[in-house]
């Protein structure tokens, strides 16, 4: 299937490890170069090594925290003057701490806003005006199941990731008719470094192990096992795609069917 990511602009934020990093090789596989960032620089350019050694993309590499408005504004128009546009901008963070309701502090609550909701409007506003420009443009956000299905104990990803849902529908409204699609992708359980976090923070509640917590989570998976990063990554690779050409205003969850809704 042509992609046409050939010789793309992308932005994937938050990309050294897990789904972001897996969203990079795929875009990077279909030819798209990249701009990538996350707070450890030495792992972020051990992907930008691996990238550019296996595909031959430009990788251009930043690290700073994406919660700091200052430093993703700089980012993107150093991307922009780097390559000369931003075809894809693919956003992601870190998750916020997984906690009940009466155990979250403001500080939480703030932090998780920052991370998870602002953080998005900081790239919106920075590659938005570039993408109009170019009269095309793919923005897509990486949020959580949470975002459509509540998780027990994730209430900040609940919360703040419902948020993202309001301003995807309201972004792809807005900059349909400057043919830029504005996408969310709502992984569920996912076999990354995010996943052994929960496991931990579940052991220390309720003493359960890493192996047992997993047996409770693929349990309630249809599918019946986690998803690979690499699987996420397909999905977020397709919407960035031609092939995605007239999808917008959509959250599509890759859970393995755990979402029970219709
Ligand atoms: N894995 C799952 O089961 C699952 C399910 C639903 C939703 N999600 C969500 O999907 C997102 C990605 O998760 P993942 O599983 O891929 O996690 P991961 O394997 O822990 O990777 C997180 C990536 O984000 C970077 N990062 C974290 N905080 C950052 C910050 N403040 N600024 C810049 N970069 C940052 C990390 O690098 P540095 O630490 O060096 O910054 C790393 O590259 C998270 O928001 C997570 O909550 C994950």
């Amino acid at each position: 299937m042509e992609t046409g990511l050939r010789n793309r602009v992308a932005i994937v934020a938050a990309s050294s490890k897990g789904i972001g990093r897996a969203t990079a090789f795929a875009l990077a596989a279909e030819g798209a170069h990249l701009a990538l960032c996350a707070r450890n620089a030495d792992m972020l350019e051990d992907a930008a090594k691996q990238i550019r050694a296996g595909y031959g993309v430009q990788v251009l590499t930043e690290p700073f925290d994406v919660s700091d408005d200052a430093r993703v504004r700089h980012f993107v128009d150093a991307v922009h003057r780097h390559f000369g546009r931003i075809d894809i901008c693919v956003t992601n963070a870190g998750g916020p701490p997984s906690k009940t309701f009466a155990e979250t502090t403001m500080e939480e609550w703030d932090r998780a806003y920052a991370l998870n909701l602002r953080s998005i409007v900081s790239f919106a506003h920075a590659v938005l005006p570039y993408m109009r420009q170019q009269h095309w443009g793919r923005l897509i956000t990486i949020t959580s199941i949470a975002a459509k299905q509540p998780v027990l104990e994730l209430v900040l990803s609940n919360a703040v990731r419902a948020g993202v849902l309001g301003l995807v529908r309201s972004l792809a409204t807005q900059y349909g008719p400057d043919n830029i699609t504005v996408n969310n992708v709502g992984p569920g359980f996912t076999a990354t470094e995010r996943v052994k976090e929960l496991a931990q923070a579940n052991a220390l509640t309720t003493g359960h192990s890493a192996a047992e917590y997993e047996a409770g989570v693929t349990k309630d998976i249809p599918l019946h096992r986690m998803g690979r990063p690499e699987e996420i990554a397909d999905a977020i690779a397709w919407l960035a795609s031609d092939r995605a050409a007239y999808v917008t205003g959509q959250t599509i969850l890759v859970d393995g069917g755990v979402y029970r809704g219709l």
